[in-house]
């Protein structure tokens, strides 16, 4: 379904008092697409992100999601309408299995009904609750931490605890995924892993993550949209725009 757009974001700004933490930017993913942030620190990266997902209010701009603008609505509306998101550092719950950190995720909050209405649907909402949990150990089987299922998210490595996190934000079934800097702190094993992991499930899922790993940017994105003082200053393939004197320039402070 390429081709199809899934995030348009128009002439966003946002400021933080005085500063301009993102200018006046525009941008777009489509169905299938796999998009990459790259910058310098402070370019705006992470605030880019936290105004699509709604965790930031807009100075300017709209936000659109498969059409529909979402420019306003809190978080977890437009997570049902399709945006999930994995942290910079996994906000999981330390004394949780893995199993059931995911299976949290994948809950949608609470409905206002009545009691007897919750009654009656008890045995829909039990049968709703084996679908979750055989979905969530279908997600820990993809990612290969099956082993994991039953283990104190607070025992387990940092990577594994980033993976966990994916697993968290897929129970949601995003159309896109938002990932701050997914490969911050992984060993290079770790790395490879996440690059299959990714190559899975974007069949399934338009990403939009920010990473300064070149080699695993390379790998993955089908584009690469690189930020500098709020503003977008190259865009295109992923060799194409490591290799843009402009980008070098900033990544070198001149720019
Ligand atoms: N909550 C905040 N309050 C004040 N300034 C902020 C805040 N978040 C980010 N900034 C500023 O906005 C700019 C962009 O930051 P950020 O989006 O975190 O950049 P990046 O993720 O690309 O490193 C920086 O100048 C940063 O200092
Ligand atoms: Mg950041």
């Amino acid at each position: 379904m390429t081709g199809k757009l899934v995030l348009s974001v128009t002439g966003l700004t946002v400021r933080f008092g005085g500063v301009s933490a993102v200018s006046d930017l525009s941008l777009r993913v489509d169905d299938g697409e796999i998009v990459s942030l790259i910058g310098p620190n402070g370019a705006g990266k992470t605030t880019l992100l936290n105004a699509v997902s709604g965790f930031l209010a807009l100075n300017a701009g709209t936000v659109a999601v498969a059409g529909r603008n979402v420019t306003g609505e809190p978080p977890h509306q437009r997570m049902r309408l399709g945006i999930g998101r994995t942290f910079q550092h996994a906000r999981l719950l330390d004394e949780l299995t893995v199993l059931e950190n995911i299976l949290v995720g994948g809950y949608s909050g609470p409905r206002r009904t009545s009691f007897v209405a919750e009654w009656l649907r008890l045995p829909w909402m039990m049968h709703r609750l084996c679908q979750k949990r055989a979905e969530a150990l279908a997600l820990l089987d993809a990612l290969k931490l099956s082993s994991l299922a039953n283990v104190k998210v607070g025992e387990i490595s940092f990577g594994r605890k980033k993976l966990v996190d994916l697993a968290r934000a897929l129970m949601t079934k995003p159309r896109l995924l938002l990932m701050d800097e997914p490969t911050a702190g992984l060993s290079e094993a770790e790395i490879e892993r996440l690059v299959g992991v990714i190559k899975q499930i974007r069949a399934t899922v338009a990403i939009l993550l920010v990473a300064h790993h070149m080699k695993f940017v390379a790998n993955v994105a089908d584009r690469v949209v690189c930020l500098a003082a709020g503003r977008v200053i190259a865009e295109g393939p992923p060799q194409e725009v490591q290799t843009n004197p402009r980008v070098l320039a900033a990544y070198i402070g001149t720019a």
